[in-house]
């Protein structure tokens, strides 16, 4: 969790879970039009400033390079067969 993360929760978790934030993965750009849609057919309110805090934050850990798998593990903290 970064920074923000109780303002993004204050302003997106209170017409659905978390977990239809956390489960995407988007562009800044694509962030910004599912926002844009809330507002328009769901009744989100105006961010105002805020938006570019949330924005900021969604892009950076919700973005798209961020991928669902985890890094592999280095060489040397792989399981070896003799530690069995
Ligand atoms: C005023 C109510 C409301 C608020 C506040 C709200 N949303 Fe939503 N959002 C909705 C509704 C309604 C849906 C459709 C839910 C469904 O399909 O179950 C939705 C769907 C979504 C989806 C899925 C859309 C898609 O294109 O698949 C995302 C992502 C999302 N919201 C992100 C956010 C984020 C980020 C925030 C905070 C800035 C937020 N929401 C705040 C009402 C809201």
């Amino acid at each position: 969790m970064g920074q923000n993360w109780q303002f993004i929760q204050a302003h997106c978790t209170a017409c659905h879970s978390a977990a239809i934030v956390t489960q995407n993965r988007m562009s800044r750009e694509s962030w910004q039009a599912s926002l844009r849609w809330m507002q328009k057919e769901q009744g989100l309110w105006p961010l105002g400033q805020n938006e570019k805090i949330i924005l900021d934050y969604l892009a950076k850990y919700y973005g798209p390079q961020t991928s669902g798998r985890r890094r592999n593990l280095p060489t040397h903290l792989m399981p070896t067969k003799k530690s069995k």
